[in-house]
């Protein structure tokens, strides 16, 4: 289902270098394990894919072909891991049966105003998704999106129309839910927001849009079954998370994921957010960084082989893409190029890659690629887990927590006091 092909980090890490790992992704093993590690409260994500219920997802779908039959569009409201996973999933795997739209994450007044004139002539669903219910982003963009709708809709009709995905109990988005009778999903309190794409965070939106939400269970459930021994050799999971570390150790401060294939650019979003607020603190942490090929290697090409030698390279492959297009053959040959002709794009794409693999080693980067078969539901469900148990591991191994993110919260003060919040 997934392959780590780590030919490229040959004469960068040793074996023995990574036998020494060992200890350390054991520690890290055993902290999520028993639960007992910095952050244990927030490790539920570790088991979730098996405890997702089959009636769960039919209720999902139960709900998806109500909600399809009265609106042509859904509206996404949400920021960070409440946003990130479920465009991540869809710009993936291509529209479902519905169009989503996305607000909430980020507050552009051109951008809302923008989807405001798009939504004046539409019958939306809207799912408003916060785990603390009280981000501003999300929180602000849902009560101009709720106002326009309450110009066209009854309040009845809103309350079919209104999701709301957040706590149990706490938090403002729980009480207007509660208060105005929206339909509402709870978050379970112990997955944090950027391990939540499997939670109702993720499930309900990409149910409601059409996704093939089981496919992605089931990819994850295969996941947290392979991923489960403690062994380099067998789980290529804890390989990558132990090979980072020794890279990051070596002065390889960054990593960039990179892929030849444009639909991976939201799920390399999802992946910056993992890593870097799992593991960005106490003055450590990789810097996650992405790149997509081969539009990018026309920009940041040239300082990915020559720059300062502080990088290392994830490639993100897709083996068997859905479609390929044939080079034809051109009888004058103007432009020179018959002698790919009769070739798929998919094997230019390929080449372009392994050329790239090979120039990046050779120019001082280490690089190791992580090949997907396929481009659905099930893959990319078993990748999300394999880099949320992979940052899990890694950021124990790191020596943080990497279920916090206090960082966060910086920026947040500095804002309410110039906005006038009283706290
Ligand atoms: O990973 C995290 O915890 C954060 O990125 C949150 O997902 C983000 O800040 C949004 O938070 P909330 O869902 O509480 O609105």
């Amino acid at each position: 289902m997934l392959a780590l092909n780590t030919d490229h980090l040959k004469s960068f890490v040793s074996t023995d270098e990574l036998d020494k790992a060992f200890p350390s992704v054991h520690r890290a093993h055993d902290f999520l394990l028993q639960h007992n590690g910095p952050g244990a409260e927030f490790t539920g994500w570790l088991d979730l894919p098996s405890r997702i219920s089959d009636a769960f997802i039919k209720e999902l779908t139960a709900l998806a072909a109500e909600v399809q039959k009265n609106s042509d569009c859904i509206v996404s409201i949400g920021i960070g891991g409440s946003y990130l996973g479920i465009r991540a999933t869809i710009e993936f795997l291509g529209s479902g049966k519905l169009p989503v739209y996305y607000a909430g994450h980020q507050i552009s007044s051109d951008y809302l105003h923008q989807l405001l004139n798009t939504l004046k002539d539409k019958r939306p669903t809207v799912v408003v998704i916060s785990k603390s219910g009280t981000t501003t982003e999300p929180a602000i963009a849902f009560r101009v999106i709720k106002k326009s709708l309450e110009s066209k809709f009854s309040s009845e009709d809103l309350k079919q129309r209104i999701i709301c995905v957040t706590d149990q109990k706490k938090g403002a988005l729980r009480k207007i839910a509660d208060q105005a009778g929206y339909r509402s999903f709870v978050i379970p309190d112990d997955v944090g927001g950027r391990y939540s794409v499997l939670t109702p965070v993720g499930l309900v939106p990409l149910a409601l849009a059409g996704i093939d939400i089981a496919g992605l269970v089931e990819g994850a459930r295969k996941a947290q079954a392979e991923y489960a021994v403690c062994d380099l050799e067998k789980n290529t999971c804890y390989r990558y998370a132990a090979l980072r570390n020794i890279l990051y150790n070596k002065g390889k401060r960054i990593e960039v994921l990179a892929s030849f294939y444009p639909e991976v650019f939201y799920v390399a979003e999802w992946f910056k957010q993992l890593f870097g607020e799992s593991e960005g603190k106490q003055g450590k942490g990789i810097f996650p960084a992405s790149l997509i090929m081969s539009t990018d290697l026309h920009s940041m090409g040239q300082w990915m082989q020559e720059a300062e030698r502080s990088v290392f390279e994830t490639f993100l492959q897709i083996d068997k893409p859905h479609h390929d297009v044939i080079i034809p053959e051109d009888k004058e040959d103007l432009d020179g190029f018959n002698y790919v002709a009769g070739k798929g794009f998919d094997f230019v794409n390929k080449k372009a890659y392994e050329a790239t693999s090979a120039a990046h080693f050779e120019g001082g980067v280490p690089n190791m690629t992580i090949t997907l078969c396929k481009a659905d539901a099930v893959h990319l469900g078993h990748l999300y887990y394999f880099f949320e148990k992979a940052c899990g591991i890694s950021g124990y191994v790191l020596g943080v927590n990497p279920f916090d993110q206090p960082g966060v919260e910086a920026y947040k003060k500095k804002m309410f006091a110039l906005l006038g919040k009283r706290l």
